[in-house]
């Protein structure tokens, strides 16, 4: 047998129906805000992702899932979804458009990372973007909309972390802090961190490295850097989220894994993703789009990590859906039967009515636990007098009640309330 590859999972018709629940909730909460959806190719060239997402980072040296394709082409399978996103956005001229622009998506995203519990290699991700708004305003909207869409999923013991790593001006006054800090250090360092010191030292901040640790927990702060207008900017912010009723921690060791953030960077947190404490993440990135040619164009949005919400929703035992059930299961006893049940159950789906028959040839007896097992709300039962009558033999499967319903006024039956009327009538 061929096994499926490390890092990746199947998602059942017994677990789709969740799936279809988180995305359903993810979708409206984001049209609230005036969201609307985007979908972009799952593999894009390579250096939209060296140059956007860093190439610094762990996941553009490390994790990519890159390859030549049959035209030569370096191409590679997206490790997320901004930067997609930000390459449809110029390439489609909608920065001519209305602003701010705000979009949503819902993609599978692969890195290549050491599996584990909420780690894997393909996953997959809900995520917002806004374009076009500079003032903290768009930061605060997209923090609240992420609230919004965690506690719309159920969820109550999420922490909210956020944190300012300045811009390009504050972060060289930064940057030179840093090396000041980790020179010294740097021969006991990792080889990567060597790298990171020159071409952007916020990075070995990141290091999953013991040996590097040992020396990132005590290095300055972005925070404690900040311009005027970072400060002021940041401020905002959470006057917003505090006004708005969104508790908050300010956590000055927040950088985040991807190179394109600037001022405002968030993370959502939960106990109960274990190890891989974040399920979603997010913050300003005002200079990706500029790095692509672009004019530049202030940027904020996040991603949530499906898998380690699923993980997190079951560990906090939030609301979940039950799985869809038919409306009626057609039961014939008889070959002629059968048959009728088999035209009747086309009907009715026309109908609106979902239903399912006998596919097996299955004794009476097998297919009432057949019809058991999939949850019928109605079995219809149809053998040789039914079929002279015209009429089928109608079993409530909640309520136990027992109808005799004429083969054309089956939908209507159990559609629109005749149940009830018939009910009525009797009573
Ligand atoms: P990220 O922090 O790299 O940010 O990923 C966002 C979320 O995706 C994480 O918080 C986590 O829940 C999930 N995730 C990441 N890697 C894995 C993995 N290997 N297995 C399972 N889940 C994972 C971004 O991707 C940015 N594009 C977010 C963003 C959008 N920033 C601005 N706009």
């Amino acid at each position: 047998m061929i096994n499926i590859p490390k890092g990746t999972k199947d998602v059942l018709p017994s677990q789709s129906h969740v799936w279809q629940y988180i995305e359903d909730v993810s979708r409206v909460t984001a049209e609230g805000y005036g969201f609307r959806e985007i979908r972009t190719p799952v593999f894009e060239h390579t250096e939209l992702f060296s140059r956007g997402v860093g190439d610094t980072t762990d996941v553009v040296t490390k994790e990519m899932y890159t390859f030549l394709d049959k035209g030569g082409r370096s191409v590679t399978l997206r490790p997320e979804g901004t930067a997609g996103v930000a390459r449809a956005f110029l390439e489609n001229g909608l920065q001519g458009g209305v602003m701010p622009f705000k979009a949503y998506y819902v993609c599978s995203a692969y890195r290549y990372e050491r599996p584990q519990a909420g780690r894997l290699r393909e996953f997959h991700q809900f995520g917002a973007e806004l374009y076009g708004a500079e003032g903290p305003e768009a930061d605060a909207e997209v923090i609240l909309l992420a609230d919004a869409l965690l506690k719309n999923l159920g969820l109550k013991n999420v922490k909210l972390k956020i944190n300012s790593i300045g811009c390009p001006a504050c972060r060289a006054k930064y940057y030179e802090a840093l090396k000041a800090y980790f020179r010294p250090h740097l021969f006991e360092m990792c080889e990567d961190c060597n790298a990171r010191f020159e071409k952007n030292p916020m990075r070995i901040i990141d290091c999953k490295n013991e040996a590097c640790k040992k020396f990132t927990a005590g290095a300055p702060r972005a925070i404690e850097f900040l311009c005027d207008g970072c400060k002021a900017h940041f401020e905002k912010v959470k006057e917003l989220l505090g006004e708005a009723g969104v508790p908050f921690e300010v956590d000055p060791s927040i950088v985040r894994g991807l190179d394109y953030y600037s001022r405002t960077v968030f993370e959502f947190t939960s106990e109960a993703a274990g190890a891989q404490g974040t399920v979603l993440g997010g913050g300003r990135y005002d200079g990706l789009l500029a790095q692509y040619g672009a004019k530049p164009t202030p940027a904020v949005g996040f991603a949530m990590g499906m898998e380690r919400l699923l993980m997190v929703m079951e560990a906090e035992g939030a609301p979940m859906p039950e799985p869809p059930r038919p409306d009626c299961y057609l039961l014939g006893m008889d070959d002629a039967s059968r048959k009728k049940a088999f035209l009747l159950a086309e009907e009715l789906r026309k109908a609106g009515v979902s239903c399912e028959t006998d596919l097996m040839a299955r004794s009476v007896k097998a297919q009432f636990k057949y019809a058991d097992k999939l949850g019928a709300r109605y079995v219809v039962t149809i053998g040789e007098n039914e079929l002279a009558e015209g009429a089928a033999e109608v079993k409530n499967m909640d309520t136990s009640a027992a109808a005799r319903v004429k083969f054309e006024a089956l939908a209507q039956f159990m559609t629109g309330g005749e149940e009830d009327d018939q009910r009525n009538e009797r009573a």
